[in-house]
């Protein structure tokens, strides 16, 4: 592994990475926010274009979560369940020895698909929440105006993402599983830094690049018209979110010294691994009674979960080059995603203008 002084991967998580105090029993959970409130007396609209298009974009494109959905589908979880456990099964006959699995029954596995789903939603919500509450933070702190007027729809566009996740769970499965503690330990570490930027690089870049990933495949697959139709509408607004953190920290990042850079590609790829921790799923394993070890690392190397896995980072990588990150300094970031084999991803479109593609009225 290449190594500076500056590249630590840790080093940016310093007092906050996994530290917080989580008692997951208590119904909330509270988080310093270290990022001082930045207000300007510089209104004028339009000083940076692409982002006031955004603003423009965004207030003509709210959906209402209530009426915009057909909440009257009927939906059968378990007839979602053989698509997520599809790579899984295929593994039956190379189970190991003493493997739990040997013993399960198609309905045991229904079971395990129906749970498997569950888990991938309530992370969906949780991740949701972050985003919210993410969002809210850099309408405070950044400095700019017309990012303050788009991160304002943004914040109303994830609360309506929070909404429907939340019913979805509550209604057509089954509730909400708690959130996983990767995914807390960085959303909190999201929350906590004093610096503005990253902020958008962990929430914007990061998370939001990895769910509009996520929700296009599992939108692929789904045959739930209302979870179709459903992701379709969230994944119209993620794709600008993208674009907002794309469009903006492409400037800030010109501004950096070569240090301050060095940072954020450490960032970087200390989120990326925090956000494959919560695909080993080892929640809806707890909770199905698995634990043989040998059988949990047969499923997490499944050819198919490896290839969703690196999926998953297919908006992330073109994003990061954008913005300057995957390139800077001795190319350490490139190195690494290179070693996570997902650096072919650099070629495929970056987000700045996705949005168009996604937008509601341009598809159906
Ligand atoms: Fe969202
Ligand atoms: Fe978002």
């Amino acid at each position: 592994m290449t190594t500076t002084s500056a590249l630590d991967p840790d080093r940016f998580m310093h007092a906050v990475w996994g530290t917080t105090e989580f008692d997951s029993s208590s119904p909330t959970h509270e988080v310093d926010d270290a990022a001082p409130a930045m207000f300007t007396w510089d209104y004028e609209k339009g000083a940076r274009p692409q982002l006031s298009r955004l603003y423009e974009k965004a207030k003509g494109a709210q959906w209402n979560a209530e009426t915009d959905l057909p909440w009257d589908t009927d939906v059968d979880p378990e007839a979602l369940a053989g698509i997520a456990t599809a790579g899984f099964r295929a593994l039956t006959d190379r189970l190991p020895e003493g493997s739990p699995l040997q013993r399960w029954s198609d309905a045991d596995w229904v079971r395990f698909g129906v749970e498997t789903q569950r888990f991938a939603i309530s992370q969906f919500l949780h991740g949701e929440q972050g985003a919210l509450l993410v969002t809210a933070k850099i309408v405070e702190s950044v400095p700019w105006i017309d990012a303050k007027f788009y991160g304002a729809t943004q914040v109303m566009d994830e609360a309506r993402h929070v909404e429907v996740f939340a019913k979805y769970l509550d209604t057509k499965l089954e509730g909400a599983y708690p959130i996983n503690n990767d995914l807390r330990s960085l959303l909190d570490a999201l929350m906590a830094d004093e610096r503005w930027d990253l902020s958008y690089l962990g929430m914007q870049i990061m998370v939001e690049g990895l769910a509009l990933a996520a929700f296009g495949l599992m939108r692929t697959i789904t045959p739930d018209p209302l979870l179709e139709q459903l992701l379709r509408y969230v994944m119209a607004d993620e794709a600008r979110h993208v674009a907002f953190g794309v469009v903006s920290l492409a400037e800030v990042y010109d501004g950096l010294t070569a240090a301050e850079i060095a940072d954020r590609q450490a960032f970087a790829f200390a989120t990326a691994e925090a956000l494959q921790g919560r695909l080993r799923q080892q929640e809806v394993f707890e909770r199905l009674g698995v634990d043989h070890p040998e059988t949990l690392e047969l499923l997490a190397n499944n050819p198919m979960q490896q290839m969703y896995q690196q999926m998953l980072f297919s908006k992330i990588v073109p994003n990061l080059k954008k913005i300057g990150l995957l390139d800077a300094g001795d190319g350490w970031l490139r190195q690494r995603f290179g070693e996570l084999g997902i650096l072919h991803f650099e070629t495929a479109a970056d987000t700045s203008a996705d949005y168009e593609e996604f937008a509601l009225t341009a598809s159906p």
